[in-house]
């Protein structure tokens, strides 16, 4: 972020120590149990939320190269991403237009000009067209034109690429969507960042009660005694909608350092963790000089899966002393986030035991509330993404 926006955010925290307390909504928010057990709503979620708006679904360093490609599950739909040779990335349902299989199988691969299926060997480039059909002489009729793979709207803003992944759904102008998010990745630099050891985690919780973990250190105090609490400033945090998306400052305990000093050398970064939610599921955790992603993925009900990765800067790549840094800090983040899930798996199980009809959020819990009502105003179609079509018309 800039630095004019650190140094408010900076003075907001001194205000919140110099007061002994630290923001607050107005109100306690009282989030229903079924919003996380209800299946029809489960589905809803899906649909709308994962398959209508622009997701986040890969790095852009995980496909460098022209004819580099990526495939992944997104909540069920296959997706192949390709680089092209305008060096732009193509997203497309991975399935073939004869009947139906998987094209791509490989997680990955470089050096791509077309893909040929596995089944009867139709050929597609990485434009999607389909250029070969063996024994073509079985189809007169049809138009091969209108056989390309099925194309996905896809954009790659500051690093990340993001794809709708319902084919029927209005184009979302991605630069609307990401609205003052666009400003904070801008600065974060995370286009000039690499993929660094991705990881593949898995939780028995409802995709919501992973991302809860994230949206408050209410916690840390209590569940984090041993690995981050004596780092961050306890229960204290800067809270800012960046809607559809948010920003948490969290402030380590070694920020009053600075407070005397010349205001122009204010560095947010070297004094908290900066957690950013990008809307729905991606959490972007800004580190000295790191960042750290972990994105919860929908699995059912009650499961979910979170990839998780490094952001780090490509010069250091080679340096040892610049991998234990990274090493340790990914560790105490992996720690943490174990920590975490004992936590949000306890919940799932008891969801349904009637214990609580709803879960009362706090009001210094801001950004739990936030994220709760920016999705059922998804749902309700009371939220933006309408807008966001709009823009791109
Ligand atoms: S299903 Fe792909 S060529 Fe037949
Ligand atoms: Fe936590």
């Amino acid at each position: 972020m800039d630095h004019a926006t650190q140094v408010h955010l900076i003075d907001r925290v001194f205000d919140m120590i110099d007061r002994r307390t630290t923001e607050m909504d107005p109100a306690e928010y009282h989030n229903p149990v079924s919003r996380y057990t209800d299946p029809e709503r489960y589905k809803r979620e899906v649909e709308i939320i994962f398959r209508r708006n622009p997701i986040i679904v890969a790095h852009g360093s995980e496909l460098p190269k022209p004819g580099d490609y990526k495939t992944m599950d997104v909540t069920g739909v296959p997706i192949l991403l390709v680089r092209t040779q305008d060096g732009s990335v193509n997203a497309f349902v991975n399935a073939c237009r004869h009947r139906g299989t998987k094209l791509v199988w490989e997680e990955c691969g470089s050096h791509k000009r077309s893909f040929v299926c596995p089944y009867h060997a139709w050929t597609y480039g990485t434009d999607g067209k389909l250029v070969g059909v063996p024994a073509a002489e079985g189809f007169p009729n049809m138009k091969r034109e209108e056989m390309g793979l099925r194309r996905l709207h896809c954009a790659e803003r500051y690093g990340f690429v993001f794809v709708q992944v319902d084919p029927t759904a209005p184009k979302v102008d991605v630069d609307a969507w990401l609205g003052p998010m666009a400003h904070e990745l801008e600065h974060i630099g995370t286009a000039d960042y690499v993929v660094w050891r991705p990881a593949q985690l898995e939780k028995k919780t409802n995709w919501k009660l992973a991302l809860d973990t994230f949206l408050e250190n209410y916690h840390t105090r209590r569940t984090h005694t041993k690995t981050i609490w004596p780092v961050f400033l306890d229960n204290t945090a800067a809270f800012d909608r960046l809607s559809p998306h948010a920003r948490v400052v969290l402030p380590k305990r070694s920020i009053p350092e600075i407070r005397d000093q010349d205001r122009e050398t204010w560095n947010l970064r070297d004094h908290s963790t900066v957690l950013y939610t990008i809307f729905p599921n991606l959490m972007l955790a800004v580190l000295p000089d790191h960042c750290a992603i972990f994105q919860v993925w929908p699995d059912g009900i009650d499961n979910c899966k979170l990839p998780a990765y490094t952001l780090v800067p490509p010069k250091y790549l080679e340096s040892a002393t610049a991998q234990d840094i990274w090493s340790k800090s990914m560790h105490v983040v992996f720690e943490v986030t174990e920590e975490d899930s004992d936590r949000s798996e306890a919940i799932q199980a008891a969801l349904n035991s009637g214990a609580n009809d709803h879960f009362v959020f706090g009001r210094y819990e801001q950004a739990l509330a936030w994220f709760h009502q920016e999705v059922e105003a998804m749902l309700n179609g009371q939220a933006d993404w309408v807008r966001y079509a709009e823009a791109a018309e």
